[in-house]
């Protein structure tokens, strides 16, 4: 949207003033994915599966697998996060919001937003996870671009980050084929310039649970031997099922979303789909009469990442130079839920902002900052809790002492 607005209302200068119409646009994005490729000639040698059947039937070629156990979705997810913040050119500090869509949570509690906010040391930053499976980021962007228009935040964190290699059974052909690990994440910021996202539209259909399902591990059947025995903890689905559910939906939703912002499917200039199958993407685009080249599909490097295959699609045509300012973008979902979400975006910025070489720097001693400040705080809690408990009043006064250079930390 280059030209519409004013110095000071160019897209990313985050020049958003009361009284004045909000939008919520992307400026920033990013990717992270493991560096252990896993082919499908490695997966026919796992399971009874073959190259030629896996490409034929989803498009998928190989997928990253995170194979290291310090590789997690919030270590990706924080990695993909600070990319954005980079392209962004916005320091953490200023991050109201963070908002981490995942399938593969690092645990039920906390949430792996508040690993991602700690990680990047964005100190003013709420943070919490958005489960809706594979929708998730688009269901996030949604919400994201509310908090935006309606002047609750400025700046938003969107992120989908993912290990589900850790929830897949390797012995479950039906299965293992599909998935990947990854991240991507965009900052959405609001701005006066008219465009960014233009409608959203999120849906459910919870008789459609058990399609796609991980049954054990949560309160309904909690971990025992049994459970872990029998393979419950592993990702169960109903390929057919879903299959049919995604290509009607897809079709449905980004129909639906293009009505509601007044864009016509010809007015479409591309639309990232979620990366799970190429013939699910191929068939509903081709009820939406979208010829090929409007359609990003990048799944048969990654496979299905779920959450994070939007914003890795969204980042790698970027690279590739598909979308330019005045475009008109729909990122659309299905998943577990069952769920679909699609996003309608009028796309404005105009690329990768140039902040100067040192702000790289600037960035990274920030971040070892964080991790060092991080180590403090949690160290500094364990004292105090050792300190309280002892109970006399030297013991209360130092851990009051140190309560106040917490806050102080924080910033708060
Ligand atoms: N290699 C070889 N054969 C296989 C494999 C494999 N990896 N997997 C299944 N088969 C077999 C089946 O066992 C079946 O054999 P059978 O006829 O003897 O029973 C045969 O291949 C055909 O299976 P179909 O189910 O007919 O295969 P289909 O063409 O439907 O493709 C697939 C299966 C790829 C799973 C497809 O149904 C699909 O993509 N469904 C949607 C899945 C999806 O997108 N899930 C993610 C949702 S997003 C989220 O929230 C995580």
């Amino acid at each position: 949207m280059s030209g519409s607005g004013t110095a000071n209302d160019s897209v990313g200068s985050n020049g958003s003033e009361s009284g004045r119409q909000r939008y919520a646009h992307i400026v920033g994005w990013g990717m992270a994915v493991p560096d252990r490729v896993v082919t499908n000639q490695e997966l026919a040698q796992i399971v009874d599966t073959t190259d030629e059947w896996i490409r034929s039937r989803t498009g998928i070629e190989q997928r990253r697998v995170a194979v290291d156990p310090r590789e997690t979705s919030a270590t990706l997810g924080a990695k993909a996060a600070r990319a954005a913040l980079a392209v962004a050119d916005l320091p953490a500090h200023r991050v109201d919001l963070v908002i981490c869509a995942t399938s593969s949570p690092e645990h039920i509690f906390p949430s792996t937003a508040s690993l991602i906010q700690d990680a990047l040391g964005a100190l003013h930053a709420g943070a919490f996870d958005l489960s809706a499976a594979c929708s998730g980021f688009v269901y996030a962007i949604s919400l994201a671009a509310s908090m935006i228009v309606c002047g609750q935040a400025d700046n938003v964190l969107v992120v989908g980050a993912e290990t589900l290699s850790r929830l897949v059974d390797w012995s479950d052909r039906n299965t293992c084929v599909l998935f990947g690990d990854g991240a991507g994440a965009v900052l959405m910021q609001s701005s006066a310039v008219p465009g960014g996202v233009l409608s959203t539209v999120l849906g459910s259909d919870g008789s459609g649970g058990d399609l796609l399902i991980i049954p054990a591990g949560g309160s309904r059947q909690p971990a025992t031997l049994e459970t872990v025995a029998s393979g419950q903890h592993f990702v169960k689905m109903d390929g057919k099922a879903v299959f049919r559910f995604a290509t009607r939906v897809m079709a449905d939703a980004t129909r639906q979303v293009l009505d509601k912002a007044g864009v016509s499917v010809d007015d479409v200039d591309l639309v990232i789909p979620h990366q799970a199958n190429e013939r699910i993407i191929r068939s509903s685009m081709k009820a939406l009469n979208l010829p090929d080249e409007k359609v990003y599909i990048n799944l048969q490097s990654y496979g299905n990442t779920s959450t994070a295959s939007i914003p890795i699609a969204l980042c790698e045509a970027i690279a590739q130079g598909r979308l330019r300012p005045d475009d008109n973008l729909v990122m659309v979902g299905f998943g577990a839920g069952l769920t679909w979400a699609a996003s309608a975006i009028r796309w404005a910025t105009p690329g990768a902002r140039q902040a100067p070489a040192w702000r790289a720097g600037q960035r990274s001693a920030t971040y070892s900052l964080a991790r060092v400040r991080s180590r403090l705080l949690n160290y500094s809690r364990k004292v105090e809790s050792s300190l309280v408990a002892e109970g006399d009043s030297i013991s209360t006064s130092l851990a009051e002492r140190i309560e106040g250079w917490r806050r102080y930390r924080n910033g708060r």
